[in-house]
């Protein structure tokens, strides 16, 4: 067995989060984003997801190998309880089970931190992210028709959710934090 934990990012996850990112920019339709993003824009991502927005890293003998994030869904108020989750795994260790310790550990936090909805927004053609989220309770919440254009092509979009329970089954679904 590796030797693996998953932790917090820090600022010096950057370069390595970005390094992983970027090979999916520039090869896959799994993001919309066209161009590399740059350590600075990643930088300002980081300072942006506070304590209930969490960014986390998967690191197998030393080195990281994936990471995840829950963000915002949306900056309306009444939204504060709806995150949009992230998971990218390093292409040299897809389908070691990367994906689904950080989309577990990612769901664990939603619970601790009392978030309600945790939603994935899926280019339709990434078959390993939507088993993925199937296999995790998400479902599909929704499809959006060429709403992305990237690779001479029109790309379209499946929304996941996953509702999650709070331990204490007692507290309503719209009790404040
Ligand atoms: C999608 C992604 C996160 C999966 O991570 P991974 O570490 O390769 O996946 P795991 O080994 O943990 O597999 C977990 C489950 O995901 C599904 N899965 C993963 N890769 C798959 C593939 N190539 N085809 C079909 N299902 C796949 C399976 O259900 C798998 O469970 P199983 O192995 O028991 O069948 C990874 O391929 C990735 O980073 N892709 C690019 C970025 C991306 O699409 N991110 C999601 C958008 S937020």
């Amino acid at each position: 067995m590796p030797d693996q934990i998953i932790r917090s990012a820090t600022a010096a996850d950057l370069p390595a989060i970005n390094a992983i990112y970027n090979h999916y920019v520039l090869h896959s339709t799994c993001t919309y984003q066209t161009e590399p993003e740059t350590i600075e824009a990643r930088e300002l991502w980081f300072a942006s997801h506070g304590v209930k927005h969490p960014i986390i890293v998967l690191e197998r003998n030393d080195e990281i190998v994936g990471w995840g994030s829950l963000s915002r869904f949306h900056p309306r108020a009444a939204y504060d309880r709806t995150v949009e989750n992230s998971v990218y795994v390093h292409a040299e260790h897809q389908r070691q089970g990367v994906g689904r310790a950080i989309l577990t550990n990612l769901i664990k936090r939603a619970i601790h931190l009392g978030h309600h909805a945790i939603i994935a927004g899926i280019d339709a053609e990434q078959e390993a992210s939507v088993a993925l989220h199937a296999r995790h309770g998400f479902t599909r919440a929704g499809y959006l028709k060429e709403v992305g254009y990237k690779f001479d092509r029109w790309l379209h979009v499946i929304y996941m959710q996953l509702t999650v329970k709070h331990p204490d089954s007692s507290l309503p679904a719209h009790a404040p934090r």
